[in-house]
């Protein structure tokens, strides 16, 4: 079974294959399509450190809040990934929730992003929340569909000054 796992550097390789996939298609979170391939082959351990910035002990800057990055993985092979936001500030509650998940592209529609939101959201009510926001395009059908079937409930979709496309909130009970 996959699980929702630290990064490590025990998935360097798989995990940059996953980088060149989603930059080759340009479908990924922007942090993904942004990384440099050559850096990361050179210095995994500053890209571990990058992912695991705002990990408690660490005090994030003004305008950020502690989050965790976790990688789905099965075996040696990076998945995908999900961002955990242990709470929201006034950006994420507009804009981005508490959890942001991307799989990378040779492995989607296999259930892996819905299996990844359920294991995300174990680790939320492990840390004591009691609902979770997740946000998303309204034109993002997979993103949706993976919310809607761990639960989430509409609150509503909203056009927003900042981004282009209309999104749709979501919360769902812990
Ligand atoms: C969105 C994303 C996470 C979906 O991951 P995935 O592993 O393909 O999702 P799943 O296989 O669990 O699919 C969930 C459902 O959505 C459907 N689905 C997946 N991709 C779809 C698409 N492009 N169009 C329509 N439906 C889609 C699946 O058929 C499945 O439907 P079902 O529940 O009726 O069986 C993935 O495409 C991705 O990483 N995209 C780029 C980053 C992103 O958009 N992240 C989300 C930000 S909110």
């Amino acid at each position: 079974m996959p699980e929702l796992v630290p990064p490590s550097a025990r998935y360097k390789a798989s995990f940059i294959d996953a980088v060149r996939e989603a930059q080759a298609l340009g479908s990924g979170l922007g942090d993904t399509l942004e990384f440099d391939v050559a850096e990361m082959e050179q210095d995994f351990a500053s890209v571990l450190a990058e992912l695991r910035r705002f990990e408690p002990p660490a005090v994030p800057p003004e305008g950020f809040v502690n989050s965790e990055a976790l990688w789905l993985v099965q075996g040696d092979t990076y998945l995908g990934r999900v961002s955990l936001r242990h709470r929201l500030n006034e950006r994420l509650r507009v804009f981005g929730g508490h959890i942001g998940y991307e799989i990378r592209p040779s492995a989607r529609q296999q259930g892996y992003g819905t299996l990844a939101l359920r294991l995300a959201l174990g680790r939320a009510r492990g840390l004591g929340l009691e609902r979770v926001l997740v946000t998303c395009d309204a034109d993002n059908l997979g993103s949706r569909r993976i919310i809607e079937t761990n639960g989430g409930e509409l609150e509503g979709e909203f056009r927003l000054d900042f981004h282009p496309k209309v999104i749709r909130r979501y919360w769902i009970a812990l």
